[in-house]
């Protein structure tokens, strides 16, 4: 199977922003894209993106998960970064219409159709490095896949990272390239030098989340995770299983938690832990790698709360559980 998001569909929807509004949507061919080389977003990093998913369920029916969540949090990237406001009926329109017309492409479950939505300030202005793009691009591309990482559901090596951070640290509720930028260096070297799959930010001892997901952890009937504040993203995933976790009367703290307490709840035999994301979905961590030492989590093994806890997630995905809490939009 290729490489995740290597494939893409060959269209996607294009609207610009201009003058004071938004053009109405259109489907494009999706392999270019053709704007000024002086563009904001090339010197400036005006850009954000979502990640979200569609499925394809047993009755033939193709079903977004979470997409009013994933575009609510696309008009906040965009404003923090002083984009154009996003319209959002129109970037509704924009995934429902792509996810439509390429809806017999869906693969179906284990794999998913993942939608990227991607906003770009597109002004020729290399002056404005202090003020803000009045033009954009907004696009929706889709992309077959499967398994995000390339193990599947096998447990994940991370490197605990305290003195660097994965970004700004009031930029990171922002979903931007740039935090996924500047973060690449420490996962290479991490990959390098521990055979790493991914580094868990942790500055100055505080758990915070690895470069393409966020990270909990699970003693017991408890799941504990970062509580929400601008340091990080605010996962839709997360949100999801902290949801069901609660569904299924489990505890869930949402808190700080210190590298120390981490390690020292890692040694218990019980414990598990996992990365969370649209991509990642819930993908179990086995070793964390601290100070040239490696600690197993629990077993060192995927455990059974994260098994269940990603089998009810995809279950409700799948179209296989009740849609509770109204997750779905039926294409
Ligand atoms: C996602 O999970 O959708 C992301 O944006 C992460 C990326 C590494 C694929």
């Amino acid at each position: 199977m290729a490489a995740f998001g290597t494939v893409f569909i060959p269209e996607m929807t294009l609207a610009s922003y201009s003058d004071n509004q938004w053009s109405d949507s259109e489907i494009v061919p999706s392999n270019k894209l053709e704007f000024h080389p002086g563009a904001h977003v090339l010197h400036y990093s005006s850009t954000c993106f979502e990640g979200l998913k569609a499925f394809k369920h047993e009755d033939g029916s193709v079903n977004i998960f979470r997409m009013e969540a994933n575009i609510a949090r696309m008009v906040q990237s965009s404003q923090l970064l002083s984009l154009p406001a996003i319209n959002e009926a129109l970037l509704s329109k924009m995934i429902t219409d792509i996810v439509e017309k390429y809806a017999d492409e869906t693969p179906a479950p284990p794999g998913s159709m993942y939608i990227r939505p991607t906003h770009l300030g597109t002004e020729a202005a290399i002056g404005k490095a202090a003020a803000p793009s009045l033009s954009s691009l907004l696009y929706v591309l889709l992309s077959p896949v499967g398994d995000y990482f390339a193990g599947g559901a096998q447990a994940l090596r991370l490197l605990l990272e305290e003195d660097g951070m994965r970004c700004a640290p009031h930029m990171g509720m922002v979903k931007s390239g740039g935090n996924y930028a500047s973060a690449l260096a420490p996962i290479s070297q991490a990959r390098e030098k521990y055979n790493a799959d991914q580094v868990l930010f942790c500055p100055g001892g505080d758990v915070q989340e690895t470069g393409a997901a966020n990270f909990i952890l699970i003693d017991g009937d408890e799941v504990i995770t970062k509580a929400l504040d601008s340091s990080f993203l605010h996962g839709i995933t997360r949100d999801s299983i902290l949801t069901i976790a609660r569904d299924l009367g489990m505890k869930v703290s949402e808190r700080e938690l210190s590298v120390d307490e981490l390690l020292e709840r890692a040694a218990k035999p019980g414990t598990e832990a996992a990365l969370s994301g649209t991509a990642a979905v819930l993908t179990p961590v086995g070793t964390l790698i601290h100070k040239d030492k490696e600690f197993s989590v629990g077993s060192g093994q995927a455990g059974p709360t994260t098994e269940r806890l990603r089998q009810a997630l995809n279950a409700i995905q799948w179209g296989k559980a009740e849609d509770k809490h109204g997750w779905l939009t039926k294409i």
